[in-house]
């Protein structure tokens, strides 16, 4: 069975004191069920939040991880001091990612294999951007980072992957994808990874959704079959908020 997983991506918001205030009140707040929940912090505030959690069903995560394994890279920080840090999940290739800092498939392939060999869950994002849907080639778009990024891992590996589709045109702008719209993606990516790998290893992979998830619209979202849960950015920021998505499922 695949898990349900419910991760707050904090992105470059929040002093180290005030991210962990944030992650005692969701640690007290947050049922022990089966909801996996993951907090991504800034790398500063990873071993402090790490070590507020006490609950089997939270999780720290980092939002990005470096494509090399160690060295003279300035500014720069690996899958392995993350791991060191006590995070068990990274997000990478989220479209700020690809966007900003010229992140590409290829960069982002090495940096998936370094989370797997530092004994990291990579939560991979992809999604379109608005033109891309509107040209309707956004599921050749998403199949494209799908297969540069991760289907060159075994099958093994491959069984360790999260997924994250966010339509970039929906992250924080307070538009989101409707839920046909999310569901029908969610469907594509779990046949294409059927394709590449077997059924069973696409029905074990979690993909979440992310773009505009807020208390309101996340049961309609979740309660679609083939999206497992969320990546959530702006209403990870509140312990209400997200607290009110993760008991959404
Ligand atoms: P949002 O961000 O929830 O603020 O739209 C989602 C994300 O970027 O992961």
């Amino acid at each position: 069975m695949r898990k349900k997983i419910v991760a707050g991506n904090w992105k470059m918001n929040k002093t180290v004191h005030e991210g962990i205030e944030l992650a005692k009140i969701i640690n007290r707040q947050a049922e022990e069920n089966d909801v996996i929940v993951i907090l991504c912090p800034p790398f500063p505030h990873l071993t402090e939040v790490a070590g507020t959690i006490t609950k089997d069903s939270l999780f720290t995560g980092a939002q990005n991880c470096a494509s090399e394994a160690s060295g003279a890279y300035t500014g720069e920080v690996s899958a392995e001091m993350i791991h060191s840090a006590g995070a068990e999940y990274v997000i990478i290739g989220h479209s700020e990612r690809r966007t900003y800092f010229n992140e590409t498939d290829e960069t982002l392939n090495k940096k998936v294999k370094l989370a797997l060999a530092n004994d990291l869950t990579p939560i991979f994002c992809c999604g379109e951007v608005l033109a891309e849907r509107q040209a309707g080639k956004h599921m050749q778009i998403v199949k494209s980072q799908l297969e540069k990024g991760l289907f060159d891992l075994s099958p093994e590996d491959f069984g360790r992957i999260v997924i994250a589709y966010e339509p970039v045109w929906a992250i924080g702008t307070g538009v989101t994808a409707t839920a046909e719209q999310a569901q029908e993606m969610h469907k594509m990516i779990r046949e294409h990874i059927a394709e590449k790998y077997r059924n069973a290893v696409a029905g074990n992979t979690s993909i979440l959704y992310g773009g505009s998830c807020k208390p309101s619209n996340a049961k309609e979202l979740f309660s679609n079959p083939d999206v497992d849960g969320g990546l959530i950015g702006g209403a990870s920021l509140s312990a209400a908020d997200f607290i009110g998505i993760v008991n959404a499922f």
